[in-house]
């Protein structure tokens, strides 16, 4: 049977209709359990609180770019061993977006007004890296995730020590995003250039910037 060709705007409806129903709370309970379910809630001073929701907003954020990401490389992968593993990772971010959307409505906070877009913007810079070859696409994925450690390292530094719940999520979270690089390693990443890696940092702080306001 011949294969549906679909077109750009249909991958991208597609994405975000499952994106939509995977953030919407009656799905919440459907995968892996938050690591903060096991965690007795704390009450955070109003100044923590906030802290720890500009945090959580972002890492939101962070989620959804990565979902759209690895969904955009899969959907253009070349190999069915990078596409699985691709489908995989982006699984995997659906269930941190859920933890982060269930922390968010527990510090009564809400997600970036701006996530369409931010999902939108990731969605065609995974189809750009996935153009280029699945070695540049697990390259991408690897230095992402490379990223992302170093991101988490630095928001647990931040963290308001009161609140150990969302300190659980991003610790798992950090353990799922170190796997997800040594795989994508171990798969055949291409290393890529400095100037790439450093305009990928430089479009994380902006969304990091942004979100945590908007
Ligand atoms: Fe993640
Ligand atoms: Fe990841």
């Amino acid at each position: 049977m011949a294969q549906r060709k679909y077109r750009l705007t249909d991958r991208l409806i597609m994405a975000l209709d499952g994106l939509l129903r995977a953030d919407a709370p009656e799905a919440s309970g459907a995968d892996v359990p938050s690591p903060a379910v096991a965690i007795a809630d704390s009450v955070l001073a109003g100044k923590a609180n906030a802290e720890s929701a500009r945090l959580m907003r972002v890492n939101h954020t962070g989620e959804i770019c990565a979902q759209a990401l690895y969904l955009a490389q899969a959907s253009l992968a070349r190999a069915e061993t990078t596409r699985q593993m691709l489908e995989n990772a982006a699984q995997e971010e659906r269930t941190h977006l859920r933890w982060c959307a269930q922390r968010l409505e527990e510090l009564q906070a809400s997600p970036s007004h701006l996530n369409g877009v931010w999902f939108a913007g990731a969605y065609v810079l995974g189809l750009a890296s996935a153009a280029a070859g699945d070695s540049v696409s697990l390259g991408f994925l690897e230095e992402t995730e490379k990223q992302v450690v170093a991101h988490l390292d630095e928001h647990l530094g931040k963290l308001p020590v009161a609140d150990r719940k969302s300190r659980a999520i991003l610790l798992q979270m950090r353990r799922d995003e170190a796997r997800h690089a040594s795989r994508a390693a171990s798969m055949g990443a291409r290393a890529l250039p400095a100037p790439v890696r450093g305009l990928m940092r430089l479009q994380a702080m902006v969304m990091k910037t942004v979100a945590s306001r908007i």
